[in-house]
């Protein structure tokens, strides 16, 4: 018992410690993500309530039934047992999920549609285990980093080029949508204000599951298309060192599976890896595993999987140099 009371408040403390942040469904930023926040405070608070009631009630039936042994008396059901039975068991729990389900089949229509023409689509496709991002009409392809307008309704179309992943952005976007082989859903997504959101797989895909993670930064409309316009000419070194590096690039197998626009498109088809035109932009490396800085992209093209065991990206055996020529090269890419 006294380890329950210590262990209780913690296990309390810890589940409340997700409710908060940026990747919280209940600090909803648009209209979608709010109406399903609201759906979940009501079923919380009905449950909640219902649940204290009944764990009540059987506290009263137990400590009643202690004294009714002691006192011996009949225990034969009565008639008005017989009806809170039937109200408190039958009736009153089929009235509340009737309920349940008509408030979410409204609550479903209602944010099925955005609140206005979307100002944007953007197709994202689920891979094992990264977000390839694509503007179609821009011919600007990113991956990992979700760019968009605030206070726009956009329409964000998914599919997947290996297994089922899922779309959710607990933020923004009015639930979850799976990310399907050979099939296109759509959801769409708003931020009411600017600022940077956390989206997540919510489908297990594989080891790295829980590692496949999404950064949706929401800017003012004037600087969204300033980054778009920015992204639509690819810029990359062209020092001896990045000559080499790009060579390099091309030698040790890369582009087999990375695109670098006006460069190299993959061979595989389905673009195994993260298109890298704009690597160097990029706040993060292997889908928000770690921070793209030198050290970790080095550390990355040699040894992937020490950041993210079990990832697609097979290890390197390229010497230092070539390692810190390809680095440089890939470090030039905006
Ligand atoms: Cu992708 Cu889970």
């Amino acid at each position: 018992m006294k380890r329950l009371a210590t262990v209780a408040p913690a296990v309390c403390v810890l589940s409340a410690t997700g409710c908060g942040g940026w990747q919280s469904a209940l600090d909803p930023q648009s209209r979608g993500a709010a109406e399903i926040a609201n759906l979940w405070w009501i079923m919380f608070w009905t449950t909640g309530v219902l649940a204290t009631l009944v764990i009540a009630g059987l506290l009263f039936a137990v400590y009643r039934a202690r004294r009714a042994a002691t006192a011996d008396a009949g225990g034969t059901v009565q008639d008005r047992e017989r009806r809170f039975i039937f109200l408190a068991g039958a009736a009153v729990p089929a009235l509340l999920l009737v309920s349940f389900v008509a408030l979410s089949v409204r609550t479903g229509a209602s944010v099925s549609e955005p609140p206005g023409d979307p100002g944007l689509r953007v197709e994202v496709t689920g891979h094992m285990f990264w977000w390839e991002i694509h503007y179609p009409g821009y011919g600007v392809t990113t991956a990992n980093e979700l760019h968009i307008p605030a206070g726009i309704p956009i329409e964000v179309r998914v599919t997947s080029a290996d297994v089922i992943h899922s779309f959710w952005v607990p933020q923004l976007a009015p639930g979850k949508v799976d990310m399907i082989p050979g099939r296109t859903n759509r959801i769409w997504i708003m931020a009411d204000e600017p600022g940077r959101y956390r989206g997540q797989c919510t489908e297990f895909c594989g080891v790295q599951h829980a590692l496949m993670s999404l950064l949706v930064v929401a800017s003012p409309e004037e600087e969204f298309q300033a980054w778009l316009a920015e992204r639509a000419v690819p810029e990359a070194g062209s020092d001896p060192l990045s000559l080499r590096g790009r060579e390099i690039f091309g030698e040790a197998g890369c582009a087999a599976c990375h695109g670098i626009r006006g460069v190299t498109v993959p061979e595989f088809s389905g673009s195994p890896g993260p298109d890298l035109t704009h690597l160097a932009g990029r706040e993060t490396l292997g889908a928000l595993t770690v921070e793209n800085s030198r050290e970790n992209l080095t550390a990355w093209i040699l040894n992937p999987h020490h950041f993210k065991p079990g990832v697609r990206m097979p290890p390197t055996s390229l010497d230092g140099d070539d390692v810190s020529a390809l680095v440089h090269y890939l470090e030039s890419l905006r």
